[in-house]
């Protein structure tokens, strides 16, 4: 089957890059990306690019290709739908907040939503590829919910998970590691991946496409991320016995990174991993193993959030205990918001919980962050519901230029691994800073010998210019 129409319902993070990608590489295919949020399509349909509702770097460019040509977005989900040959589904699947399984299983009422929108307005077979990141044996329930309202229509359901990481998604979409594939092993089932199959293949080698049963599928896509984000908490676990020892973690990560059995990425010692996925995902893993009985499975999972956790608040208190253990009225500035750089995206960056903890005791934050808005900012913190709206206001001021919100403070946090940050005129920010200036660079990625040394030659009684 030759596929010329696909709809995705969702035009967030995932599916917005993702849809844009394949409408630039398939000019033949008419893409169309469509969400309940009226404001998010208009933003993606708006003239300025440097608005888009995600920014990535690269997207712009594929977007401004694509859109119109065969690249569209809409809020008329049934009409997309029905139109479509294929249709994705890549809505938010986050942690559920009430109920069974609150803070551990993924919430997929906007699956099963999409799932009986899809039975109700298809007037013809279609194949339903899942692209959101869902717990293994999703696609048993979403084909249920099809064939029992689906009004007598085949669907064939597929399961393709996203691999591509924010801030590089568009590299990663065109030049990918592996697309993965999975579906029924009968022959309609084989006959839809060879389809999904087509489409990739208009720019990814044949060999980076590898095709599995649709439960493979779905849980190499939650292993992934485990795997990926243990190795994250694996370092930190490090880092702290660094801190210890007087080994450098840098220096240790090089050492093993060199190991051609380990490799060398995903070893940079952090203020703890964010992101949409991670620990939503391995909460997930861990509730399933629960569910089948598998305890020490689930436990081992969950460690790599603990350890997480404890790396934000020791972030946290080593700020509080260098500050002569009170930042009551404080200025602390953060250089950073977002979960990782080159994203404006915030869920659940580490900055939020840091910053968090610091109100706890009363610290007075300044936040700068080069893409991350005011309103993204407060909206974080309120989500957590420890405190009023308020409040929050009254000790987190957000601004927009970095040595406004570095002047009188007495200690800067590095959250996020902002590229600019490096190049910033230090000596000038060391001189607005009350002191003795310190800086926690929860991140790596200063010159920590340069800071200490510019801050002693300054001043030999200042020589506490320290690092994290
Ligand atoms: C991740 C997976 O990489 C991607 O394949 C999946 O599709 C979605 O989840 P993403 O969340 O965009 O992607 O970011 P990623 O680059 O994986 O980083 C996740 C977090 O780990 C970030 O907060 C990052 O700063 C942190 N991290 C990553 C570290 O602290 N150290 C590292 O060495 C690498
Ligand atoms: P992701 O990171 O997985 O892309 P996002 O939250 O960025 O997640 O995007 C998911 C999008 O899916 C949101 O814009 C949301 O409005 C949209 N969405 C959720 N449910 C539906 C639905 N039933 N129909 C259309 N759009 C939906």
């Amino acid at each position: 089957m030759k596929i010329t129409k696909i709809c995705c319902i969702g035009a967030g993070y995932v599916g917005g890059p993702t849809m844009a990608v394949i409408a630039q590489k398939c000019p033949d295919i008419t893409v169309t990306v469509v969400d309940i949020n009226q404001a998010r399509i208009d933003a993606w349909n708006g003239e300025d690019l440097d608005k888009l509702p995600v920014y990535e770097p690269g997207l712009d460019k594929v977007v401004a290709e694509a859109r119109g040509r065969n690249l569209f977005f809409s809020t008329d989900v049934n009409k997309a739908i029905d139109e479509a040959q294929m249709v994705f589904i890549s809505v938010n699947t986050p942690t559920k907040t009430y109920g069974e399984g609150k803070g551990m299983a993924a919430d997929l009422k906007w699956v099963e939503l999409c799932a009986r929108q899809i039975a109700a307005a298809s007037t013809s077979d279609k194949i339903v590829v899942e692209k959101s990141t869902l717990p293994v044996r999703t696609a048993q329930a979403v084909k249920d919910i099809l064939d029992n309202t689906g009004g007598g229509r085949k669907f064939q359901i597929l399961s393709n998970p996203e691999f591509l990481a924010e801030g590089t998604a568009v590299e990663d979409l065109l030049a990918p590691d592996r697309v993965l594939i999975g579906g029924d092993p009968g022959p309609e089932g084989q006959e839809a991946i060879e389809a999904l199959v087509s489409v990739y293949a208009a720019w990814v080698p044949r060999e980076r496409i590898l095709t599995t049963n649709i439960w493979s599928s779905e849980l190499s896509k939650l292993t992934a991320n485990a795997f990926l984000a243990q190795r994250v908490s694996s370092i930190n676990a490090i880092s702290e016995l660094c801190e210890q020892t007087g080994a450098d973690v840098t220096e240790v990560a090089r050492a093993i990174g060199a190991d051609s059995r380990i490799g060398p990425k995903f070893l940079k010692a952090s203020v703890g991993f964010g992101g949409s996925c991670f620990q939503k995902d391995i909460l997930n893993m861990v509730y399933i193993s629960r569910s089948y009985g598998l305890t020490e499975v689930a436990d081992y999972w969950e460690q790599v959030i603990k350890m997480n956790d404890h790396q934000k608040a020791r972030f946290a208190k080593n700020i509080i205990k260098s500050l002569y253990n009170t930042v009551n009225g404080k200025k602390i500035t953060f250089l950073g918001w977002a979960f990782k750089k080159d994203t404006n995206d915030t869920r659940e960056s580490a900055a939020i919980y840091v910053a968090d903890h610091l109100i706890n005791e009363q610290a007075q934050i300044t936040v700068y962050d080069p893409k991350v808005s005011e309103e993204k900012i407060y909206a974080d913190l309120e989500y957590l519901n420890t405190r009023s709206p308020e409040e929050i206001r009254r000790l987190v001021k957000v601004v927009y230029d970095p040595y406004e919100a570095c002047l009188d403070a007495h200690a800067v946090a590095i959250l996020t691994e902002w590229d600019e940050f490096v190049d910033y005129d230090w000596q000038r920010i060391y001189e607005a800073m009350l002191k003795p200036a310190k800086v926690f660079d929860g991140r790596n990625i200063l010159p920590h010998e340069e800071l200490r040394t510019m801050a002693s030659a300054y001043s030999p009684s200042e020589r506490q210019y320290s690092n994290y």
